[in-house]
C-alpha cells in the first residue's frame, strides 16, 4: 500500500512555503491598517521565519518551529485589535491579499 504523503512532500518542502509567506508580508508591507499592528516593523524578516516553520510543521514538514517555540499559542500572539482590523477590512473589503 502507498503511503499518503504530506503536503508539505507534495509541494516540494520548504521553498514552496519560504514564497507563501513572502508574498502574505508583502501585502502586509503596503497595508497600513495590518502595518500597524506589527509591534516591530523592523522584525519582518523574524516574523516571516516563525511562520514558514509554523506552516512547514502545520503541513507535515520537519517541526523545528515546535524546537523553537515551543507551543504556538496563536490566540496569545496576536494582538486584540487584530479582530477589529478584520472586521473593518471585511466590511471595506479593500485588503487583497497579492
Ligand atoms: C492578516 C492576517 C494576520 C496578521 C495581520 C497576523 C499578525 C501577526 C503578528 C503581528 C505576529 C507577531 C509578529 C512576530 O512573530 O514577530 C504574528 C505571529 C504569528 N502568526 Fe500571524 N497574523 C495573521 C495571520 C496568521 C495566520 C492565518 C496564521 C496561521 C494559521 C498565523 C500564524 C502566526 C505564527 C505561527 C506567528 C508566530 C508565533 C510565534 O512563534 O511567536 N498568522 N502574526
Amino acid at each position: 500500500m502507498t503511503e499518503a504523503r504530506s503536503l508539505f512532500d507534495r509541494v516540494g518542502g520548504t521553498h514552496y512555503f519560504e514564497r507563501l509567506v513572502d508574498r502574505f508580508y508583502a501585502g502586509v508591507e503596503k497595508d497600513p491598517v495590518l502595518l500597524a499592528v506589527y509591534p516591530d516593523h523592523a522584525d519582518f524578516d523574524g516574523a516571516r521565519h516563525r511562520l514558514t516553520l509554523f506552516l512547514v510543521q502545520y503541513w507535515g514538514g520537519p517541526g523545528t518551529y515546535s524546537e523553537e517555540r515551543g507551543h504556538p499559542r496563536l490566540r496569545m500572539r496576536h494582538p486584540l485589535r487584530l479582530h477589529g482590523c478584520f472586521r473593518s477590512r471585511q466590511r471595506t473589503s479593500r485588503f487583497r491579499p497579492t
